[in-house]
């Protein structure tokens, strides 16, 4: 089953856009479901359809899902997030800042993701859309996984068997109330299906995709989902440029114009990836009608299936203690290389073709000391800065 994500600033056309795949997908002749965690039930709006928890058809092939993300939470979450409630409240916490707490950060995300694994397993679908939340949340959303087993090693880590033996004992000495089995068997489903559903969202048949519009605020906030989403192992295969102003003879809009043209030619250095553009309607976009206008103007015939991107262009990874980020450059030769450092941007300039790159956290602070340049890969190695 093919998966593909949507994500982008909160407003710049995620929804329509998954919808307007999805009823793509659908005219094709895929079985095809798009679901949407947004409790603001944008989906249906843009379907104008009813929809529910669960799937509901809304054409030949096209269903639609919106879930409720709390009711899926006490379902999945419920045991546990009970017993960090009573670990906290013996340590003296009052009730509502236990239960604040206990809601670990991220694990509101967790139920889209528990029906990607669900919808994999049964792959009852050719294809799974999914809109997502905007970039922020979408990013913790993917690094979920990754964070949450993180979470419990350190928080978890200890063994059923020895739990068992030690729990008398450990209760009466320390007062701290241990996980009971059934506390221990959903940590351990829990941990299980992450790892899971990392592994589908970083495998082959997953693809992100970013939309966005040609303005200032909303290109630097797609780049940096983007610098995260490839460094977490997600495979973006394109961007869509929505609400892009047509070519116009005069007219109240022909200064936008303008400054859209410029903010189009900005993202073509910034994203080395294929890039669809959607003109901006002279109405709201939703309905199948629109939708399948939209769908036609993005793909043009081509399968929205198809992954636009086959290697991920940016990794980043530690050897021998240091942090080296490695890069596709295309068609560049090594002597035609130049790389600049400007606080947290990386600037690389070979001869006809130039990437401004955000870099992570973790690098924005150090140094670049080294660079590799083998078989069109450019590694770049960074080092605590020498004061
Ligand atoms: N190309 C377009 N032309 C005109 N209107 C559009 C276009 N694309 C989207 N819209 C309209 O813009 C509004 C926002 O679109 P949408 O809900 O898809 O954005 P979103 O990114 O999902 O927002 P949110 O972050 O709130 O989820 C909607 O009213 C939609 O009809
Ligand atoms: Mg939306």
């Amino acid at each position: 089953m093919r998966i593909i994500l949507f994500t982008g600033k909160g407003g710049v056309g995620k929804t329509t856009i998954a919808a307007a795949t999805g009823i793509t997908v659908a005219d094709e002749g895929k079985e095809c479901l798009v679901i949407s965690t947004d409790p603001a039930h944008s989906l249906s709006d843009s379907f104008d359809r009813d929809l529910g928890p669960d799937p509901v058809k809304i054409t030949e092939n096209l269903y639609g899902q919106e879930i409720d993300v709390q009711h899926e939470l006490n379902r999945y979450w419920g045991v546990i997030k009970n017993y960090l409630i009573t670990l906290f409240r013996s340590q003296g916490l009052d009730d509502v800042l236990a239960e604040e707490l206990a809601v670990l950060p991220g694990f509101d995300e967790l139920a889209s993701l528990l029906y990607v694994l669900k919808y994999h397993n049964e792959n009852g679908f050719d294809c799974l859309i999914l809109d997502c939340a905007p970039t922020g949340e979408t990013l913790r959303l993917l690094s979920f996984p990754e964070m949450a087993r993180w979470y419990m090693d350190r928080f978890f880590g200890i063994e059923k068997k020895l739990l068992k033996l030690i729990r008398p004992v450990a209760e009466s000495v320390t007062k701290i109330p241990m996980p009971t089995e059934e506390v221990m068997d959903n940590i351990e489903e829990l941990y299980i299906n992450l790892s899971r559903i990392k592994d589908i969202l970083e495998g082959d048949s997953t693809t992100v995709r970013l939309v966005s519009v040609p303005e200032k605020m909303v290109i630097r906030e797609t780049q940096r989902a983007y610098t995260y989403l490839n460094l977490f192992g997600y495979n973006v295969d394109l961007m869509v440029i929505n609400k892009v102003i047509p070519e116009l003879e005069g007219g109240y809009l022909t200064e936008w114009r303008k400054i859209q043209e410029k903010y189009l030619d900005t993202m073509a250095n910034i994203f080395p990836i294929p890039k669809k553009y959607v003109k901006l309607y002279q109405q709201e976009v939703y309905g199948l009608d629109l939708l399948r206008k939209v769908g036609e103007e993005i793909y043009g015939g081509e399968d929205p299936l198809t992954r636009y991107v086959q290697e991920r262009p940016m990794r980043l990874f530690k050897k021998n203690g240091e942090y080296v980020l490695s890069l596709r450059v295309p068609f560049a030769k090594k002597e035609e290389i130049d790389i600049m450092k400007r606080g947290d941007e990386l600037i690389i300039i070979t001869k006809n073709w130039k990437r401004i790159l955000f870099l992570p956290q973790v690098l924005s602070g150090k140094e670049a000391v080294g660079a590799t340049f083998t078989d069109g890969r450019l590694e770049i190695t960074f080092n605590e800065k020498v004061i």
